[in-house]
């Protein structure tokens, strides 16, 4: 008994000095984001802080390939959130991807010292584009934290989706860590587990909260920034950030926000990218933003520089189709309806809770046909357009 009790002390005390290393450094799912036209972002926590990265290969007969996270000449360590950037993705194949881990004893200049590294399960995502060059987005917005809501509306759009889109609002606020991690990292994960390649759009209420600065701490994002693009099969696809829908001296913010110059910026990106020959040249223009355009009356507060500088040049730019959320309220503008507001492209805006109401839209493009279906929740089909070239 005696032995038992001093072997239990040794145990306890090596444990607190992080002599053993833990069972379940892998615990929970990844989220894996498409960042790019060839580039994926891995994201994936540890139980215990550790340095961490990814192995991955998109052929089972080919040898893994490594990729960790380095800013500034700094490898990430000694953290319990890790990300990996693939940049060599072929989004016409699937991606098997592992993660190697050494967890942290001691962190220290001179005195660094690991567990030896463990590796996490395998998991594979499917393809983003067919073999015929055909793919199809499953887009989600305004999820407000009803977490439960992802499944139902997948079903609906589909199993065979092969992008899901998270188009803003997946929360109310993020005020903490565990705000991103349960509203925006748990949720992008349950399409990881399903096979599915998922994709990032910031709406408004990310903006919003204390820890929302440091939401580029848990995802990957474009080029370092929340908007970008992808080409993927016949579409070129325009990810756009709106913003939000107040303006920076808004009370609500407490002079916390400063988006007039980022905006700007951006629409700086957007006039270079619109005039680019890539987008020229794409057979499908396809624009992912979670503000919609608005005119007169409905204009929400921000009216600069999103709608004033952003928005005519997507009229410009005429885009095929633009998927939007934020208003909690389904709308559809085919290109007559949306010429006489103004903007030269159709526009859809999905709905949010309860489910009955929630929309979820399916977006298939093949090389001449664009189709936007329209799902809600209660099993109806809003929307069923489709272009042809
Ligand atoms: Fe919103």
């Amino acid at each position: 008994m005696k032995k038992i009790i001093v072997l239990c002390v040794f145990a306890a005390c090596a444990a607190l000095a992080g002599e053993i290393p833990t069972t379940n450094l892998f615990e929970s799912t990844p989220w894996i984001l498409l960042t790019g036209s060839h580039e994926v972002g891995f994201n994936w926590m540890t139980t215990q802080p550790a340095n961490s990265w990814l192995e991955y290969r998109q052929d089972t007969n080919s040898e893994w390939k490594v990729s960790f996270y380095s800013k500034y000449g700094l490898k990430d360590g000694n953290t319990l959130y890790h990300k990996a950037y693939v940049k060599d993705y072929d989004p016409k194949k699937p991606i098997w991807y592992r993660f190697v881990g050494t967890e942290v004893i001691k962190f220290k200049f001179f005195t660094a010292k690991y567990h030896p590294e463990v590796r996490s399960e395998e998991g594979m995502i499917k393809p983003v584009v067919r073999p015929d060059g055909s793919w199809t987005a499953a887009v989600f917005q305004d999820v407000h934290a009803q977490n439960d809501m992802y499944e139902p509306l997948l079903k609906l759009a589909g199993e065979d989706v092969t992008l899901a889109v998270s188009n803003g609002d997946p929360c109310h606020y993020f005020n903490s860590e565990e705000d991103i991690v349960k509203l925006l990292g748990i949720p992008l994960s349950f399409f990881a587990k399903k096979g599915i390649m998922a994709t990032f759009v910031r709406g408004n209420h990310e903006t919003r909260g204390s820890h929302a600065r440091y939401l580029p701490n848990y995802i990957t994002l474009r080029n370092d920034q929340y908007y970008g693009t992808a080409d993927l099969g016949f579409a070129r696809v325009l990810f756009l950030d709106s913003g939000d829908d107040r303006a920076d001296f808004n009370k609500q913010y407490g002079g916390s926000i400063d988006f007039d110059p980022y905006m700007l910026e951006e629409g700086e990106w957007l006039r270079k990218e619109v005039a680019s020959e890539k987008y020229k040249k794409a057979p499908w223009k396809v624009v992912i933003m979670h503000i919609p355009p608005q005119t007169g009356e409905d204009t929400w507060e921000r009216a600069k520089p999103h709608f004033e500088d952003q928005v005519p040049t997507l009229v410009k730019a005429e885009p095929d189709i633009v998927i939007c959320g934020h208003d909690h309220r389904y709308q559809y503008y085919n290109k007559e309806d949306a010429k006489k507001l103004g903007f030269s492209f159709p526009y859809v805006v999905g709905d949010t809770k309860p489910l009955e109401r929630a929309t979820v839209e399916r977006l298939d493009v093949k090389e001449n046909e664009l189709a936007l279906t329209v799902f809600r929740g209660d099993g109806t089909t809003l929307t069923n357009e489709v272009w042809r070239k």
